[in-house]
């Protein structure tokens, strides 16, 4: 998209915690480009929170021209399936990481 020449990007995430070095180096360099990127919390499965995201960003950037869906949660586990390790799993999935 940037080099399509986006200049504004929303990076939606339940988290949005940039921690790490190598993202904060490349958020720097899109900055230096003049990319403007917002990082905002919000869980894009909640149409309540999502709809109140996308309009408090309405007014901070021009509209909207392109979305990439890549939430996901992937567990992957010989015991995914057990009842112990059920409620356990639908947690790590369903809420944020913490
Ligand atoms: N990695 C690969 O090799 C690979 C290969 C082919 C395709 N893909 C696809 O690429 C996409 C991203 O993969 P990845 O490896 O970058 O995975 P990842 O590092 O686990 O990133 C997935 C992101 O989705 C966010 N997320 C999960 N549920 C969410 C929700 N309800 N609302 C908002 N954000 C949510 C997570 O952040 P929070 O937990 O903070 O919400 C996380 O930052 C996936 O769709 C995957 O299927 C990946």
């Amino acid at each position: 998209m940037i080099e399509k020449g986006a200049k504004h990007l929303v990076l939606l995430s339940r988290n949005a915690k940039v921690s790490d070095q190598k993202t904060k180096r490349w958020l720097k360099s899109l900055d230096q480009r003049r990319v403007k990127v917002i990082v905002e919390a919000c869980d894009v499965s909640d149409a309540r929170a999502l709809a109140a995201s996308l309009k408090k960003l309405e007014s901070h950037i021009p509209p909207f021209k392109g979305v990439i869906q890549a939430a996901m949660v992937l567990q992957v586990s010989h015991f995914l399936w057990s009842s112990e390790n059920l409620a356990d799993t639908l947690r790590r999935t369903f809420f944020s990481r913490r």
